[in-house]
């Protein structure tokens, strides 16, 4: 069988090139601190919209020089030119991955692809995974219902997710709870990405629908977002090791699983 997902993610560069750190943070010398004392641990660096506009395109390179990798998560939502022409800028930039608006259209999903290809041909740059955000986890059916939306927060996201996969996106963010259900339905080679997750180790928690590092993965997640609990701990390094074991255990307990053990 072929060991696509998620062996060999977790197999290539180890649990820690799966993990991403949200560097929720409002500078740039707090974002240099962190990444310096956690880039030994965590392998990529979540930039979302407080931090780029306060710190700009500095704030990317920088991670990139200390040996991260970036997720650029400005969640773009626009005509489907527009947002195609800020995709090459990421692209330029040299991000690891960047985030869309699945709701944004089929074409703007579309546009934003060939548009990524085309300039990583011509120009000879890495490829970018491009991401689609389903419906955003603060999102509520009542809230889908005032927008004009009839389905459940599950149809939609699982709807938007395969419209994604159906414009060539490389996956999607989405919630520990929609994991099993997306990997079920858009199949293996589609990654997803998991915010929401806390070690099991954790005892406080300001997140109600969470999974742990080991639950998620081997619910079907390829990388998890994680925050507040290792920026906030005594020590985010070990942290952030505790996160990778757990996460290796998720993983192995796939394989396990593969293989026909119990
Ligand atoms: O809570 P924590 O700091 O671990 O969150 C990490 C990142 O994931 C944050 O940038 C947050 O905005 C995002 N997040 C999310 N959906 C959730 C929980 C957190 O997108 N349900």
């Amino acid at each position: 069988m072929s060991l696509s997902w998620p062996f060999s993610g977790l197999r290539q560069g180890g649990a820690k090139s799966r993990l991403i750190f949200a560097l929720d943070v409002g500078s740039l010398r707090e974002a240099e601190q962190l990444v310096r004392s956690l880039v030994r641990e965590i392998g990529l660096f979540k930039i979302g919209k407080q931090l780029f506009l306060h710190a700009g395109p500095p704030v990317v390179r920088m991670v990139r020089e200390k040996g991260g990798e970036v997720f650029l998560d400005l969640k773009f939502h626009d005509i489907p030119r527009t947002v195609a022409k800020a995709a090459a800028e990421a692209t330029r930039m040299g991000v690891r991955m960047f985030d869309l608006h699945a709701s944004g259209s089929l074409a703007m999903m579309q546009q934003t692809v060939t548009e990524v290809n085309r300039i990583c041909r011509n120009e000879q740059l890495r490829r970018p995974k491009i991401l689609a955000v389903t419906v955003l986890t603060s999102l509520t059916r009542e809230d889908l219902r005032r927008l004009g939306v009839q389905a459940g927060v599950e149809s939609q996201v699982v709807r938007l997710a395969k419209l994604a996969r159906e414009a060539s996106m490389d996956g999607v963010v989405a919630s520990p709870l929609e994991i099993a259900r997306i990997r079920k339905d858009c199949g293996r080679g589609f990654l997803i990405v998991t915010p929401g997750v806390r070690s099991a180790k954790t005892t406080w928690d300001d997140q109600k629908r969470v999974l742990t590092p080991e639950q998620a993965i081997a619910a079907g997640a390829d990388y998890i977002v994680v925050g507040k609990p290792i920026r906030d701990a005594k020590d985010p390094s070990a942290a952030a090791r505790e996160i990778v074991m757990e996460m290796e255990r998720g993983g192995a307990g796939l394989r396990t699983k593969a293989r026909g053990e119990s």
